[in-house]
């Protein structure tokens, strides 16, 4: 089975790709860009069959994908930081949308039968009111950032190849999720790595944070993958499913929780460039229709999954 990723290098692809790598009839394959940070892969690179492409460009996607012939393919690359795309609007939805665009019309010229996931985001629900949560699939989208947007714009593409052409296109709008490798710009993964600079005593003890009575629904990205796997064995094509843990918490106890299990005393002092424009205050997800079609469910406890993400730092101070 000839399975592409896109989005390898990044941090759910390269944990995508230590999932795919254990199962034995799979041919794994990633696109990689000239320039991009290869970090993440190191450790599987013999493994891994890379090939170069930029999927903002209609004629390097087709290319690689007629190259490749994928029978699935994660479709995960997206600039997926959410302030970034107030810096960069346009930018993100080329990427996003029009990257998107090209792996479908790719497949749809060369008339490939490939079975695709793509990776949307629960930033596509955006404004849920309190008697909406847990969110179903059903409720409407009402997204507060260009990210947001992005992942809309990703997510009814997909339902439009679908409807159109009939290409096997399974939707998957995860939750937030995290663990090793989460780059630093992102929550839990930022206040893990100013926690184990504070450790190391390459930082004063003091937290620089942003807005804390956010409630976001984390799953580890071991589990999330396992998903998305899942997503494409036993999904409908043209569906859409929520992934998520269908728990949330607060952004301040997750810092709580992260500043217990390292264990130092700090101050917090909010960093007015950490807050946004406008940030989704409620994300809960219900995975229900998730959990039916697939049977699947996050196994690793939040807990362990922030113990380990201190971890990786105090054994990778310099990742980034
Ligand atoms: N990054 C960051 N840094 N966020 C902070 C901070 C901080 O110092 N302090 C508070 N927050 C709050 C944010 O305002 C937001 O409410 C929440 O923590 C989570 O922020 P992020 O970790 O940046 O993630 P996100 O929820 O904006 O987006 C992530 O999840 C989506 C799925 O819902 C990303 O991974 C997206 O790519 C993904 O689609």
């Amino acid at each position: 089975m000839r399975v592409l990723i896109t989005g390898i290098t990044g941090f759910a692809g390269s944990h995508l790709a230590d999932y795919l790598l254990q199962r034995s009839e799979v041919e794994l394959y990633g696109i990689i860009r000239w320039r991009s940070r290869t970090e993440n892969i190191k450790h599987i690179w013999d493994r891994l069959k890379l090939l170069e492409c930029d999927l903002r460009d209609a004629s390097s996607t087709r290319d690689v994908i007629e190259e490749i012939k994928p029978d699935y393919i994660f479709h995960l690359a997206a600039q997926s930081f959410v302030p970034t795309s107030w810096k960069a609007p346009s930018a993100s939805m080329v990427t996003n949308i029009i990257g998107e665009l090209n792996v479908f019309e790719a497949i749809r010229k060369l008339n490939l039968k490939s079975r695709i996931q793509i990776a949307c985001s629960s930033e596509e629900y955006g404004l849920v009111k309190p008697d909406e949560i847990p969110i179903k699939e059903t409720n409407p989208l009402r997204p507060l950032s260009p990210y947001g947007v992005s992942k809309v714009g990703q997510d009814m593409l997909g339902y439009q190849y679908f409807m159109s052409y009939k290409m096997d296109i399974v939707r998957t709008r995860a939750f937030n999720h995290t663990g090793p490798r989460r780059p630093p710009l992102f929550v839990c993964s930022d206040f893990a790595k100013q926690l184990v600079d504070i450790e190391r005593g390459v930082r004063e003890p003091v937290m620089r944070v942003g807005n804390l009575e956010a409630k976001r629904d984390f799953t580890d990205v071991r589990d999330i993958v396992r998903g998305y796997w899942l997503a494409l064995e036993k999904g409908k094509g043209g569906e859409v499913y929520n992934i998520s843990s269908g728990r949330s918490w607060k952004i301040k106890d997750v810092l709580d929780m992260l500043a217990k299990l390292s264990g130092v005393d700090v101050k917090i002092e909010e960093d007015p460039a950490r807050l946004r424009p406008s940030d989704v205050p409620n994300l809960e997800g219900d995975n229900t229709k998730f959990v039916k079609a697939t049977g699947w469910k996050p196994e690793i406890p939040f807990e362990q999954t922030l113990s380990d993400l201190l971890d990786f730092w105090r054994t990778n101070p310099d990742w980034i």
